[in-house]
């Protein structure tokens, strides 16, 4: 499987620094915010890395993490023009996954059970359709929220402001190769931007999408509150997951 960061947006929670660099480059502790999602799909066995970002911020990430060597890791990258959404930030990735299955993930989550993510993409190798990663958190309305039943995820709603679940939809995607038609068919919302949230409810409608529970931390780190946070998760955490380059 093949691995997208999307590392784009205009990071508008996190101003005046997001003037300046761009969100992802921003500080967790001692790592560039970018490096924990790298991570992630490094540990989940990924080789290759598409990195999607603004044209202007896309030298930066060449400049920070090259071809990917110090990693261990084929990095190429590819320019969004404008804010068109996460989801039309995906639509870039087509060439690259070649009609492989791909794993997606948002340039601002950090997961620290790199162990279970590794066995889901693993496990996905044998199924198709999509597969979500569903973490239980205080304030659902921050995020796309699940609403589950024994059946499976029975819709995803995008930032409610009453939430029916506190079932966060986390950055973590896993995606059978339609996903890019499904991308092409999507409309823009009221904000303009293809929604990632309306290509995940296109297979939760046709009955293909699985998802798991997160166990151990996650974080957007997308919000002040919550990159501090991450620094502090991982001033003290960090000796024990395997998050070194
Ligand atoms: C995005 C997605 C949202 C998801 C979240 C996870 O929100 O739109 O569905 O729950 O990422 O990090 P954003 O952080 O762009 O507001």
């Amino acid at each position: 499987m093949k691995g997208v960061i999307l590392a784009g947006g205009q990071g508008t929670r996190l101003r005046p620094f997001t003037k300046l660099i761009n969100k992802h480059l921003l500080p967790v502790y001692e790592k560039p915010l970018i490096y924990y999602p790298l991570l992630t799909l490094k540990n989940a066995g990924i080789k290759e890395v598409l990195i999607t970002s603004g044209k202007e911020a896309l030298p930066d990430f060449k400049r920070l993490l090259g071809k990917g060597e110090e990693f261990g890791l084929k990095i190429s990258y590819a320019a969004q023009n404008g804010a068109k959404g996460i989801a039309h930030a995906l639509g870039l990735a087509e060439k690259f996954a070649h009609g492989s299955k791909i794993a997606v993930i948002l340039g601002d989550n950090i997961f620290m059970n790199h162990n279970q993510i590794k066995q889901g993409v693993e496990n996905f190798e044998k199924e198709n359709g999509a597969k979500f990663f569903l973490k239980s958190v205080p304030d659902p309305e921050r995020f796309g929220v699940a609403h589950v039943a024994k059946s499976g995820i029975l819709s995803i709603i995008e930032k409610p402001k009453k939430p029916k679940t506190n079932l966060a939809v986390t950055g973590l995607y896993l995606y059978d190769p339609d996903v890019f038609d499904v991308v092409k068919k999507i409309k823009p919302s009221a904000r303009g931007e293809l929604e990632i949230t309306d290509v995940n409810n296109h297979y939760v409608k046709a009955g293909l999408a699985k998802f798991e529970i997160v166990n151990g931390d996650w974080i957007d780190a997308g919000t002040f509150d919550s990159l501090l946070q991450a620094s502090l998760l991982m001033m003290n955490k960090n000796k024990e997951i395997p998050i070194e380059v």
